[in-house]
């Protein structure tokens, strides 16, 4: 699995170049992006400017020496490189398993060329196993969990280390077990309605591509 991650990481590193600003996403397989963004331009004088998604993300491109800007500071991004956990073959997906959808959406909005890496156990047919991330302001948060329980949505408040996790833009995630998601359109907009809410982990149609590694080897959809 880590190979398979790796191999998404650093061939979704091909579409960066020199001069570009590069999006920097969270997770065990946007890492090898970052880690392979670094090596070029430690090795191949790659000239770049990274905006990142994480705390996390900001810590590995400090230590690789990637030069950074905020998102503020910037127009446009010429390519993001992230991962999901969960894509369906509409290009809709599931992302916030690392606690950093709002970052990361924030980043994928002003970006031309969005790229997803994954392994393929992650393509589904339908959205909803895996649970929906929801970042929630922290006060009225007690609220909207019962008013997530009361519609049936199975909500439980993310835990680290045995405390409330609490994401990098200080609020807490509360995760819905849905089982499937129907219409993901529909289910984000009401979820974007409720006072409280931040953002949710549903990115619907925004990628333009998706580079899945599998045994047999990569593919790269596209919208
Ligand atoms: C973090 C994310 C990650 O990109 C997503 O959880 C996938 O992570 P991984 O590549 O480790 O499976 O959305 O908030």
């Amino acid at each position: 699995m880590e190979a398979l991650k790796k191999i998404a990481g650093v061939t979704a590193a091909q579409y960066v170049k020199d001069g570009m600003i590069v999006g920097l996403g969270t997770g065990s397989t946007a890492y090898y992006f970052v880690e392979e963004i670094g090596r070029r331009i430690k090795e191949e004088g790659l000239n770049v400017i990274g905006v990142t998604t994480s705390s996390v993300t900001t810590a590995q491109a400090e230590s690789l020496g990637i030069p950074l800007k905020s998102v503020d500071d910037i127009d446009t991004i010429d390519v993001t490189v992230d991962g999901a956990d969960e894509v369906d073959s509409e290009f809709n997906g599931i992302k916030g398993g690392g606690g950093a959808l709002l970052m990361e959406k924030i980043v994928a909005t002003p970006t031309k060329d969005y790229i997803w890496v994954v392994d393929e156990s992650k393509m589904v047919d339908t959205l909803g196993a895996f649970k929906l991330p929801v970042e929630v302001v922290q006060y009225g948060a007690e609220r909207l969990f019962r008013d997530f329980l009361a519609k049936g949505y199975n909500p439980s408040f993310r835990e680290k280390d045995g405390v409330r996790f609490i994401t990098d833009m200080k609020n807490f995630i509360i995760d819905l077990d849905l089982g499937k998601i129907d219409n993901p359109v529909a289910f984000g907009n009401e979820l974007k309605a409720m006072t409280g809410v931040v953002e949710h982990g549903l990115f619907n149609g925004m990628v333009n591509k998706v580079i899945v590694a599998g045994k047999d080897g990569v593919r790269i959809l596209e919208a």
